[in-house]
Parts: structure tokens; C-alpha cells; sequence
């Protein structure tokens, strides 16, 4: 049995301490906006935050979230909330599925730097992949959010 925070509540699952941690907010807790895409920490799909920072959740033992502050893309944080109208207002999703983990490495980003350079959104969200190629969009919603 382990015990997560996540979007500020505790949940209690019954999982094995290897389990990524992928696996337990998505099948166990329920938290489905959080996606499965490469399984190798290469896309970003899967990312959410921990304390702060934008982690592959496909890649974390869900031991390893022990004690942390968890957030997922249902979560309610300032900053996400913030790019989640942007999101909008830029219609930035084609089909969606990297979106949240999008929002994530945004958000990480805002939380850390309130005014991001154009090079600084380069480099963080180079973590992400967009098979629909979104990423002039992205970039627009976060420089808009920050105005
Ligand atoms: Fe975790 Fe691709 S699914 S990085």
C-alpha cells in the first residue's frame, strides 16, 4: 500500500513499489487526462508535476512519489489554469493526445521563470512531442498567458 498526494488530496493505492507511476494515477486513481505515449521517457505525453517539476510519470516507481506534492492536468495550480485558457483561446490542440503533458512542461516552466524568453519556452518544451506539430501554437499560448 502506498500513499499519494495528488491534486492536493491523499490517495491510498494498492500497488506494487515498482509500478510506474503512470500506471497508478491513470488506472488506479482514475486521473485519465495523464497519457501513455512512448513508455521510454521520450515524448513527454505522460508528464505531471512533482513538486514542481515536470517528471515522465512512465518512467517514475511509484515509491519514488512518496511524500511528494503531485499534479496532474486535472489539477488546480495557478499557472495551469492560467495556460489552460490560453490553450484555448489559441485553439492550440489538433488531436490532443500530447496536450497535457504539454501543459505540464508549461507549466513547470512558468512556475520557475514568470517571463520566459523565447529561448527558454525552445528548451523546455523540447521535451515534448506534437505529432500534429503544434508547437507554434504552444509557444503563442504561453507568450500570451505571460502578457
Ligand atoms: Fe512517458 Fe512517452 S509516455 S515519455
Amino acid at each position: 500500500m502506498v500513499t499519494l498526494k495528488i491534486n492536493g488530496k491523499e490517495h491510498q493505492v494498492d500497488a506494487a513499489e515498482d509500478m510506474p507511476l503512470l500506471w497508478v494515477i491513470r488506472d488506479i486513481i482514475g486521473f485519465t487526462g495523464t497519457k501513455f505515449g512512448c513508455g521510454k521517457g521520450l515524448c513527454g505525453a505522460c508528464m505531471v508535476l512533482m513538486d514542481g517539476n515536470a517528471i515522465n510519470s512512465c518512467q517514475l516507481p511509484v515509491s519514488l512519489a512518496v511524500g511528494k506534492e503531485l499534479i496532474t492536468v486535472e489539477g488546480e495550480q495557478e499557472n495551469l489554469q492560467r495556460l489552460q485558457k490560453s490553450w484555448e483561446k489559441f485553439n492550440v490542440p489538433q488531436c490532443g493526445f500530447c496536450q497535457s503533458g504539454q501543459l505540464i512542461t508549461a507549466t513547470a516552466l512558468l512556475t520557475s521563470k514568470a517571463n520566459p524568453t523565447e529561448e527558454d519556452i525552445h528548451n523546455a518544451m523540447g521535451r515534448n512531442i506534437c505529432r500534429c506539430g503544434t508547437y507554434q501554437r504552444i509557444k503563442n499560448a504561453i507568450n500570451h498567458s505571460v502578457e
